[in-house]
């Protein structure tokens, strides 16, 4: 299947839907028990079955969760791959961005990555000696783009204001249930300045597919989909929003790719945006992924 793209003004494309990494290989420590067999199976079924964002950082089991994409991404064109990492806060000054790149790059043995982010703002370093590292990649060629994850739109805005390099996208916790970025507007901010909300968690990492509330029980009768199909459809059919979910499960991984290719009808997607219940805005910790 191929997997539909959207562009951003500039003509900067991604595609939709991505493949995460996070618990792959272990938490932010290397797990000796992992099955790596089984992860490395799972991202080349992903890529078999269409998908070429792969998304992962330097902190997913300490640096593991690369390792196991570098082993996975063997023998595949790599110019079809969208390749995404992320550097961690504490590494955020000039040099330490510089040099945790290329330890990523290392780790997943490519010469490049396709977009590289920073993974949270940390407001104890200066965030123009981090973009300007981010700059120094790009000029270098080991990244071909820059983005930010778990910004809000200020430090989006100044991030933006320290590069011409655009700032392609900013990954952020957003689904069905977690309303943050709407809360924030700063999903309109990004819709109103041409740049990609990609929406991590998009199925609560399975929780909102536990006790359907009616509403997008009815929304699978319409569309005959499952909740996992809604919940990422939703996201994906409202411009500027693309979205990835890491599975190691088969079936899993079939019923996320059948959330892609049909879209749901505006109407739809404003009754869950305002009838979904339970909806929550604060994150009340440091993000986990
Ligand atoms: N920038 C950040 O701070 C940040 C934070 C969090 C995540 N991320 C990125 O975003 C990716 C996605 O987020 P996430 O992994 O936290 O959340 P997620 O994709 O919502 O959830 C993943 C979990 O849900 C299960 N799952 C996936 N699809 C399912 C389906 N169709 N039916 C039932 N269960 C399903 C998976 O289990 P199985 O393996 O058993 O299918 C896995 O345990 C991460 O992997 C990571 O790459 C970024």
């Amino acid at each position: 299947m191929k997997i539909p793209t959207k562009k951003l003004k500039t003509g900067f494309e991604m595609p939709v839907f991505g493949l995460g990494t996070w618990q792959m290989g272990g938490r932010k420590e290397h797990d000796l028990d992992n099955d790596d067999e089984a992860d490395i199976l799972s991202i080349r079924t992903a890529i078999d079955s269409g998908i070429t964002h792969i998304d992962t950082a330097e902190i997913y089991a300490n640096g593991y969760s690369e390792i196991l994409l570098g082993k996975a991404i063997k023998g595949y064109d790599r110019s079809k791959l969208f390749l995404v990492s992320k550097v961690h806060a504490e590494n955020m000054s000039y040099e330490n961005v510089i040099n945790s790149c290329k330890k990523s790059l290392e780790r997943i043995e490519t010469a490049y990555l396709d977009l590289y982010l920073l993974h949270r703002h940390n407001p104890d370093l200066d965030l123009k000696q981090t973009i300007k590292a981010l700059d120094y990649l790009v000029e270098q060629d080991l990244v071909k783009n820059i983005g930010v994850a778990n910004f809000n739109k200020e430090f989006l805005a100044e991030a933006q204001s320290y590069t011409k390099n655009k700032i392609v996208c900013n990954q952020v916790h957003y689904n069905l249930e977690f309303r943050e970025p709407e809360v924030t507007s700063l999903l309109n901010y990004c819709q109103n300045n041409d740049v990609f909300l990609v929406a991590w968690r998009p199925v609560g990492k399975g929780n909102l597919l536990e006790n359907i509330p009616s509403i997008v029980k009815e929304m699978c009768d319409k569309y005959q989909k499952t909740p996992a199909e809604i919940a990422i459809n939703w996201l994906i059919s409202q411009p500027y929003i693309l979205t990835l979910s890491k599975t190691r499960n088969i079936e899993h991984l079939r019923d996320n790719l059948n959330a892609i290719g049909w879209e749901m009808e505006q109407n739809d997607i404003e009754k869950l945006r305002k009838e979904y219940p339970n909806q929550k805005n604060i994150s009340d910790t440091v993000p986990l992924g």
